[in-house]
C-alpha cells in the first residue's frame, strides 16, 4: 500500500533524472560499473561533486527509490554527506564532519571499507573508522556499512550505520538509545533519555544543560525494572513514540494524530530549532505535523530571546521596559554574558532589573529555594556569583534561582510573583562616565561618545548577526514544505554549527 501510494504520486521525472544524473557520475568515475550499482557501493568507490549540480547528487539509492544518499551542496560552496528523503528533498541524515569540504574536486568521497570524506590538499574530515565490504542504503533510509561472513552469500553483519548516528531526525524504525543524542540544527536544544524519561535541554550556557521539557514513562503496559538495561524509544509506522526497556511491549506511548490510522506516508520526528519535538508525516506532496511535544509557544524555551517576556495571549514583548521587542528579540537590554565569577571586574557595570507578574518557564523543573520574603530571596541571588536572577512566589515562598543567562520569562496577570534580574550596564554610558571621571573635559567627552557610539553600533550588528531566533514564525506553520531552498536553511544553519563547534 504504502510503496503503491508514493510510486504513484512520485514525480517520474524526478526518479529519471536521477538516474540520470547517476549513470552519468559512474561513466565519469567507475566506468565498469553496471547502472544495477547504485544500490550498493563496493570497495574502490569514489566520486568528486560535480561543478554543475547546485544542490544534490545521488551516491546511492534504496530500493524504493524514496531515499538517496549523496552530496548536498551548502551555502554554494560547502559540502555535505546526506541521506535525503527524494520526494521532499529533505535531508534525514547529516554525516557530522568537525568541518565542512569543499564543493570542489579536490573533495573526494570513497569507500574502502570506511566510508571517507577527504581533501587531498588537507585532510580526512570525516571516515566511519571500519573494514566493510559495502555500503548500502536500506529501504527505511538506513545508511549501512556491511561485511559479508565467510559461510553463506547472503549472510552479512553490519559493521555501522547512520541509525545510530541521528542529528536531529529520527524516521520510523530507527532506534534511539540513551548512548545517542539529537541536537537542533542550530546546536542550542539536545534530546537525551534518562533511565525511565525522554528530556529536553538548552544550552544556554556553555557549562551547563537546563532540562525544558520531561516526559516520564507511564508504565502501564510494562513497568521499567531497575537495573534491567536502559530504555530506548522508537518512532513506531502507525503513529506512536514507543519506549521500550527489554522486550517488545512498550513502557510507554506517545501517541501522535496518526495514531492507528494506518496512513501510508513516512513519520519522522525532529528537534527544530525553536526546541520543539515535532513529529511529521509525508502526505505524498507535503509534510504534516503531527504532534508537537510543546504546544504552548510561551511553554518553548527561549521564544522571545534573552530578556524576553512571553505572555500567552498577547505574544512577545520584553522584561524591561525601556526596550522594544522587533524581530524576535529585546535588542536593546543589556545582557549579561559573562559569568561573574570568572571575572570579578565586572560587579561595578551590573544593574538590577525588577519585573513585577512574572514567572519561570517550566518550573515545575527549575530548581527553588524556600525563602520568607522576597528581600531575601533577592539577597541569595545578589550575594551568588553564579546567580544571573531570581523569580519569588509571594503565596508560596519560592525563590527560583536563574543559575544561566536570562531568557525568556513568563508573563503572569499575578503581580505578586516578582522577578529580579541582573544586568550589564551599557557600553556607551560606562564610556562616556568614564570619559568624564578622567577629566579631560568636553572634547575628550565627545570623543569617547564616539567610541561609545561606534562600539556600541558594532556590538548591535554582533547581536543580530547572531541571528537568534525566528522561532516564533516557524511555530506559526503546521505543514513544511518540500523543496530545496526551506530544507536548505534549516539543514544549512545545522551545518554552520557543525563548524563552528569544532573551535
Ligand atoms: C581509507 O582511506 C583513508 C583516506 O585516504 C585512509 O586514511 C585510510 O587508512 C584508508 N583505509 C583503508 C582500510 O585503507
Ligand atoms: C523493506 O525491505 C524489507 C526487506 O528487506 C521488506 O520486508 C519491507 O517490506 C520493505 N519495506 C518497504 C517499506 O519497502
Ligand atoms: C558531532 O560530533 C561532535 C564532536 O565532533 C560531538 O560533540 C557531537 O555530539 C556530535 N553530534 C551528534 C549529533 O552526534
Ligand atoms: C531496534 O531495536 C530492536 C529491539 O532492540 C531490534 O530488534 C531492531 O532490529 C532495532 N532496529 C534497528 C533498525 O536497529
Ligand atoms: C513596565 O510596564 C508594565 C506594564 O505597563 C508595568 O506593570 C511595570 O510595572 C513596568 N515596569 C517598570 C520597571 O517600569
Ligand atoms: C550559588 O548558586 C548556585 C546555582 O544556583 C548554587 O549551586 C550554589 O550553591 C550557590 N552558592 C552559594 C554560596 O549559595
Ligand atoms: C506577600 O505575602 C504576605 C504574607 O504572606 C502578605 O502580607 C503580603 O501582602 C504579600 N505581598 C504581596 C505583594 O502580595
Amino acid at each position: 500500500m504504502e510503496r503503491l501510494l508514493t510510486l504513484v504520486t512520485r514525480p517520474l521525472s524526478t526518479k529519471f533524472l536521477s538516474i540520470l544524473i547517476i549513470s552519468f557520475l559512474y561513466t565519469l568515475t567507475w566506468p565498469c560499473m553496471d547502472a544495477a550499482a547504485t544500490q550498493e557501493l563496493l570497495e574502490g568507490f569514489e566520486a568528486t561533486p560535480n561543478p554543475s549540480i547546485s544542490s544534490f547528487q545521488p551516491l546511492l539509492d534504496d530500493s524504493s527509490g524514496k531515499f538517496s544518499f549523496g552530496f548536498l551542496r551548502v551555502n554554494s560552496t560547502r559540502l555535505a554527506l546526506v541521506v535525503l528523503h527524494v520526494p521532499s528533498s529533505e535531508p534525514l541524515w547529516v554525516a557530522n564532519a568537525t568541518a565542512l569540504a569543499r564543493w570542489s574536486d579536490h573533495t573526494k568521497v570513497l569507500f574502502n571499507g570506511s566510508l571517507v570524506i577527504s581533501d587531498p590538499l588537507t585532510r580526512v574530515f570525516w571516515s566511519t573508522e571500519t573494514l566493510g565490504d559495502k555500503l548500502v542504503l536500506l529501504n527505511n533510509s538506513n545508511l549501512q556499512i556491511q561485511k559479508s561472513l565467510d559461510h553463506g552469500i547472503n549472510d552479512s553483519t553490519v559493521l555501522w550505520q547512520s541509525f545510530d548516528f541521528p542529528k536531529d531526525t529520527l524516521v520510523e524504525t530507527q532506534n534511539f538509545t540513551a548512548t545517542m543524542s539529537l541536537i537542533s540544527s542550530n546546536g542550542l536544544y539536545s534530546m537525551r533519555l534518562g533511565s525511565d524519561f525522554i528530556g529536553l535541554y538548552a544550552k544556554f550556557d556553555s557549562n551547563f544543560d537546563q532540562i525544558y521539557w520531561k516526559h516520564k514513562a507511564l508504565q502501564a503496559k510494562a513497568q521499567i525494572i531497575e537495573g534491567n538495561g536502559p530504555i530506548h524509544i522508537r518512532v513506531e509506522p502507525d503513529g506512536w513514540l514507543g519506549m521500550y526497556q527489554n522486550g517488545t511491549t512498550p513502557v510507554d506511548i506517545e501517541s501522535f494524530n496518526s495514531f492507528q490510522r494506518q496512513l501510508d506516508g513516512l513519520l519522522m520526528v525532529r528537534l527544530e530549532s525553536d526546541g520543539n519535538l515535532k513529529a511529521y508525516y509525508w502526505t505524498g506532496s507535503s509534510w504534516v505535523l503531527d504532534y508537537q511535544a510543546i504546544r504552548e509557544t510561551c511553554e518553548l524555551p527561549r521564544p522571545c530571546g534573552s530578556y524576553g517576556l512571553c505572555t500567552p495571549g498577547s505574544g512577545c514583548s520584553c522584561l524591561d521596559n525601556n526596550t522594544e521587542f522587533s524581530s524576535g528579540e529585546c535588542s536593546g537590554s543589556g545582557s549579561y554574558f559573562n559569568d561573574l565569577c570568572t571575572d570579578p571586574n565586572t560587579q561595578n557595570d551590573i544593574k538590577v532589573l525588577r519585573r513585577e507578574g512574572v514567572e519561570v518557564p517550566f518550573k515545575e523543573l527549575m530548581s527553588y529555594e524556600a525563602t520568607s520574603s522576597l528581600e531575601e530571596c533577592e539577597d541569595s541571588c545578589e550575594r551568588n556569583c553564579s546567580c544571573y536572577g531570581a523569580v519569588y512566589n509571594n503565596a508560596s515562598g519560592f525563590c527560583y534561582i536563574l543559575d544561566y543567562p536570562i531568557q525568556t520569562l513568563l508573563g503572569v496577570g499575578d503581580d505578586s510573583k516578582v522577578g529580579y534580574f541582573k544586568m550589564m550596564e551599557e557600553a556607551r554610558k560606562k564610556k562616556v562616565d568614564a570619559g568624564l571621571r578622567v577629566g579631560i573635559g568636553l572634547l575628550g567627552g565627545a570623543i569617547a561618545c564616539l567610541i561609545g557610539a561606534v562600539g556600541f553600533g558594532g556590538y548591535k550588528i554582533w547581536r543580530s548577526r547572531r541571528g537568534v531566533n525566528r522561532m516564533l514564525e516557524e511555530e506559526a506553520g503546521g505543514v513544511i514544505s518540500g523543496p530545496y531552498k526551506d530544507l536548505g536553511s534549516a539543514s544549512f544553519r545545522s551545518i554552520e554549527m557543525c563548524s563552528g563547534s569544532s573551535r
